[in-house]
């Protein structure tokens, strides 16, 4: 059966310093309890092998934010998705908005992403989801699909199956405004459909899909309790150990 994760995302944020100590406090707070949810540190790639070596693998995992849409050679400035695994980095979040508006990443650039990260053995946390103006055009569900269909929908079931998504309404990234309990529910039980009518309904049950876009202590709980949330994709409240904990123990 799917997981339930809660993942942060750095972002471009904290020095190699910086970030080694709050995978440490995170790492430190997660050894105390239960957990009822995989937690996932998504740093930037400087970060990756470092916070490895400070955090629990048993109870933390390592993502990157991104990873190079070629396997190696003269791409200057890039990173693959090998070097990637080789720092002992789990997952890889890709098609992230911020990189599909600021970066030009395509839905075509993004399927050669996933395939480079499934071969090296990363698992995708695959991100989708409509800008404001989608969704006020009443076109957020067609967005969703054809980011699905455009980006994933060439790979075999066993490979979809390794996947994580990650449903992030653009208006609610770093707003502070989220969607509500009903929006994120709707979405993800549509996703959910697209996936079953695409691969079956028992890729689709056991896909994990997270929500993001303001998620923090106060509104996880309520966000987390819907069917089809597996749980979310943070930035900020990742961002401190307190608030990232908040949200890891909202399950
Ligand atoms: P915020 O939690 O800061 O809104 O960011 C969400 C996000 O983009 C996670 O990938």
């Amino acid at each position: 059966m799917r997981k339930n994760i809660v993942a942060g995302n750095w972002k471009m944020n904290k020095t190699l310093p910086e970030g080694i100590a709050l995978a440490k406090e995170v790492n430190e707070a997660v050894a105390t309890i239960d957990l009822a949810c995989e937690v996932i540190l998504g740093t930037p790639f400087i970060h990756l092998s470092s916070v490895a070596l400070v955090v629990d693998s048993n109870k933390v995992s390592i993502s990157a934010q991104n990873c190079a849409d070629k396997a190696s050679g003269a791409y200057t400035g890039e990173v693959s998705a090998a070097m990637v695994a080789s720092t002992g980095a789990k997952y890889v979040i890709l098609g992230h908005s911020e990189r599909r508006a600021y970066y030009g990443e395509t839905d075509a650039i993004l399927n050669e992403k996933v395939k480079l990260a499934l071969e090296n053995n990363l698992i995708p946390i695959f991100c989708i989801g409509e800008v404001l103006e989608e969704r006020e055009a009443d076109k957020h569900f067609d967005v969703v699909k054809s980011q699905l269909e455009n980006g994933l929908f060439s790979l075999s079931a066993e490979d979809f199956g390794k996947l994580v998504l990650a449903y992030e309404p653009v208006w609610a990234i770093g707003t502070g405004k989220t969607a509500s309990s009903e929006q994120a529910q709707e979405m993800h039980a549509f996703i959910r459909k697209t996936i079953a009518d695409k691969y079956g309904k028992e890729v689709a049950d056991n896909t994990s899909i997270l929500y993001g876009g303001s998620c923090n202590p106060s509104n996880a709980k309520e966000l987390f309790a819907n069917p089809d949330v597996d749980g979310g994709l943070i930035g900020g409240a990742s961002l401190k150990a307190q608030d990232f904990l908040g949200i890891i123990t909202s399950f």
